[in-house]
């Protein structure tokens, strides 16, 4: 079988100048669109997540249990990989979501993006204290978005067994900026 990573390069298309210049904007649309590389994309993020030692201290000792009970999937495009992986897994899906969209009592936080700056918000009911939280987003470039998510789930108490994205842009080092929690990446280019 294909390995992931050149399933998921070799579906990716990479559109220079968007959505400003300087920024080589990888799309990943189209390994969504494709029902086998999709399927992939989701078992990868589910077992890259099982296969963390951080998730592996919290999971049961019972065999087989999954190390998370949540998954968060941020806005808009992680929304797709997260109800994927809570499908796959069994368990239910949470959204981050940028500022103004969650209608209830939120909690939200202010980060930096690639390109711009944002607000994300959380329910503040939607994680419970010591809930397993595992983290999905499609791309990791400077990492503002998911520390800010991150910020988000352990301000509610959640434990954050994982992060997983499907892209990791090395250059911008966004791996540092989510220490102590360790990224798990199907691609990392
Ligand atoms: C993109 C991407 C990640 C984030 C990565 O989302 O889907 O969430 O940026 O960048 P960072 O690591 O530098 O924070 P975007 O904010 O463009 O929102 P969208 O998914 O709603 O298009
Ligand atoms: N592609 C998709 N999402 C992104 C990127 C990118 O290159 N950079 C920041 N978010």
């Amino acid at each position: 079988a294909e390995r992931l990573d050149e399933l998921i390069s070799g579906l990716t298309v990479d559109v220079p100048d968007h959505p400003e210049p300087g920024v080589l904007f990888r799309d990943l649309t189209p390994v969504f669109a494709d029902g086998p590389a999709f399927r992939r994309v989701v078992e990868g993020l589910a077992a890259a997540s099982a296969s963390d030692p951080r998730a592996a201290a919290l999971a049961d000792s019972r065999a087989g249990e999954r190390p998370f009970d949540v998954v968060v999937g941020v806005e808009a495009r992680g929304f797709l990989l997260a109800a994927g992986v809570a499908l796959h897994t069994g368990v239910g899906v949470v959204p981050v979501r940028k500022a103004g969209k969650l209608p209830r009592e939120r909690i939200a936080a202010d980060y930096a993006l690639e390109y711009g700056t944002a607000t994300l918000e959380l329910h503040a009911d939607s994680i419970r204290p010591g809930q397993r939280v595992l983290v999905v987003d499609d791309v990791l470039a400077t990492g503002g978005t998911l520390a800010a998510a991150v910020t988000l789930v352990e301000q509610l108490g959640g434990v954050v067994s994982a992060v997983a994205v499907v892209v990791e842009l090395s250059a911008l080092a966004g791996r540092q900026r989510l220490a102590p929690h360790t990224v798990h990446a199907l691609w990392t280019t």
